[in-house]
């Protein structure tokens, strides 16, 4: 597979990335996921768009613009040949002797990609996941997609070792988000998910719901729940960009209204596949 790499599309084989990069030392640096379906790239305006507020609020500058990102994004679709599958994008705060605080102000980001095939999880999505509930030990900015992801990496683990697919993480009596996903309770006909906050990362997927859930008449709180109230949900399903609306069947093994996807999550599934290209 072709990677980019500074400015240069490289074979993986012969990239060396420096031992130096803050990347490695700190997990100095943000990073984007965008999806590919049918060799185009999805919501890729509002993931680089993302990926330069992440930039901005650790105080990092992207060494590209918006438009050379979505160009390199799709250089790497078509030399991969990508036709379903999705562009990694990181940008580290450079390569420097290893001290905290930030490097010579000359000292260059290091802006890396990567395409992978990746069908869409038709499994998942049409029959559903286990889920269990985990202590939301990260930071308070979980707006920003960093690459710091140890409390994440340690949720998602817990979960795989429980046999299921994704921890919801709970901080102070409350649903906040998934490790790597954002969660939405169904009760009698309203869609609740946590408000947009510094305490979940506002998903691209998780925008594209609330807009097709205001176009399917179904109502929308961006209101907390506690993990009780998850428990009583008629329906309940989790968004991310690879996981797209994938139903949440069970969580902390009590089954979730009939213990099946639900109408509404299904008819949000519809209407997301819809307006994929
Ligand atoms: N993760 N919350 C967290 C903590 C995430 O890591 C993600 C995505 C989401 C969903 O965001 P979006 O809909 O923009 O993908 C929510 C990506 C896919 C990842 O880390 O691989």
């Amino acid at each position: 597979m072709i990677h980019f790499i500074d400015g240069q599309f490289l074979a993986k084989d012969s990239i060396n990335v420096s031992i130096d990069d803050r990347g490695y030392y700190f997990g100095d640096g943000v990073y984007e996921v965008v999806k590919v379906y049918d060799g185009e790239l999805y919501t890729a305006e509002e993931h680089i768009e993302r990926l330069f507020q992440s930039a901005s609020k650790v105080k990092m500058t992207v060494p590209y613009s918006e438009q050379q990102l979505i160009d390199i994004a799709k250089e790497l679709v078509k030399v991969n040949g990508i036709v379903t599958g999705h562009i990694y994008m990181q940008v580290t705060r450079g390569v420097a002797a290893r001290v905290h605080q930030f490097p010579n102000p000359g000292t260059a980001p290091v802006v890396t990609a990567y395409a992978v095939h990746n069908p869409r999880p038709m499994k998942t999505i049409e029959n559903g996941v286990r889920t269990i509930i985990v202590d939301d030990i990260r930071w308070l900015r979980c707006d920003i997609k960093s690459l710091n992801l140890l409390g994440n990496v340690l949720a998602k683990q817990e979960a795989y070792e429980a046999g299921c697919a994704e921890a919801i993480f709970v901080r102070d009596g409350i649903v906040t988000e998934g490790s790597s996903s954002n969660m939405f309770g169904i009760k009698d006909g309203v869609v609740y998910t946590h408000p947009a906050s510094n305490l979940i990362l506002n998903g691209i997927t998780r925008r594209v719901v609330l807009k097709l859930c205001e176009q399917n008449g179904i109502t929308v709180k961006e209101e907390t729940f506690s993990p009780d109230e998850a428990l009583e949900m008629d329906e309940f399903f989790m968004t991310s960009t690879t996981a797209e609306i994938t139903p949440v069947i069970m969580i902390d093994g009590k089954a979730i209204g009939s213990g099946e996807p639900g109408p509404i999550t299904k008819k949000l599934q519809e209407a997301f596949t819809r307006q994929i290209p």
